[in-house]
């Protein structure tokens, strides 16, 4: 059975019944609508831990625009049902208010790498996103944390942030996982219509191909994408695209 908890004096309790004692701690933080890409950041976390917690809070400060926010998917019997399956220990299901005790007036901010990319075209999203999981590192103190490379921007980010701070944390990468037709999988893939998601793999074909960023740039406006950017850093390359409402995000080795 996987336990919810709806509040950090929740989980004040579990640590105080000490089953956690000497126990190792994976965690995996999510915004729910899980997908099997989750489920791979978990099934390794429940085989490397002693105990996994997942968390689900769809964290509202790092939403720069408010309509992105309320169309999220939220799919809670369905993400808890995988839970379950996945054998996972504890779900944490907390309020806005529990989180942001201090209502956000305190943030963690990054100077450099948040700046380009993602953080270009969505600015204020990585002081959100290195906030909460700072707040979330520091209530479960997990041995390790669990993150998917399709946030690759997002990952470097938050490993950075815990070397800087010395947060005593393995930060784990783990590989995208795909549609057998290449889409990389994403919470907001659910927002696709059937049509948009097939016209979609384009992103990720084109992406993948030996032409320059500015050729591929090209390609995908011809055929009809909005283009925020497709950008090479080291030998990683990224892009971001519209297609209809929904805002898709890939990165490929090269
Ligand atoms: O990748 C996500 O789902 C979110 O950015 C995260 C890491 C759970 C923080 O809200």
């Amino acid at each position: 059975m996987t336990q919810i908890i709806r509040s950090i004096h929740e989980w004040k309790e579990v640590l105080n019944s000490r089953v956690l004692s000497g126990k190792t701690i994976g965690f995996v933080p999510t915004m729910g609508a899980l997908h099997k890409g989750h489920a791979s950041l978990i099934e390794r976390s429940v085989r490397e831990n002693d105990f996994t917690v997942v968390s689900i809070f769809v964290n509202p400060t790092q939403f720069n625009d408010p309509k992105d926010l309320q169309n999220y998917p939220r799919t809670f019997e369905d993400d808890l049902k995988l839970l379950e399956d996945l054998k996972v220990d504890f779900l944490f299901y907390p309020d806005y208010a529990d989180i942001y005790n201090d209502n956000f007036k305190y943030k963690i901010n990054e100077n450099e790498l948040s700046k380009i990319l993602c953080g270009k075209f969505r600015p204020g999203h990585f002081d959100g996103v290195l906030t909460v999981v700072m707040k979330l590192l520091n209530i479960f103190r997990p041995d390790k944390a669990y993150f998917g490379e399709k946030d690759y921007q997002q990952y470097l980010l938050i490993d950075g942030m815990c070397k800087a701070f010395f947060l005593d944390v393995e930060i784990i990468p783990c590989p995208i996982v795909r549609e057998p037709e290449g889409l990389a999988l994403s919470s907001r893939n659910a927002l696709l219509t059937k049509e948009e998601k097939i016209f979609a793999q384009n992103f990720p074909r084109l992406l993948k191909t030996k032409k320059s960023c500015d050729s591929i740039k090209s390609e995908l406006e011809k055929i009809g994408f909005k283009v925020d950017y497709i950008e090479e850093i080291g030998n990683r390359r990224f892009g971001a695209v519209h297609v209809g409402k929904v805002r898709l995000i890939e990165n490929v080795e090269i």
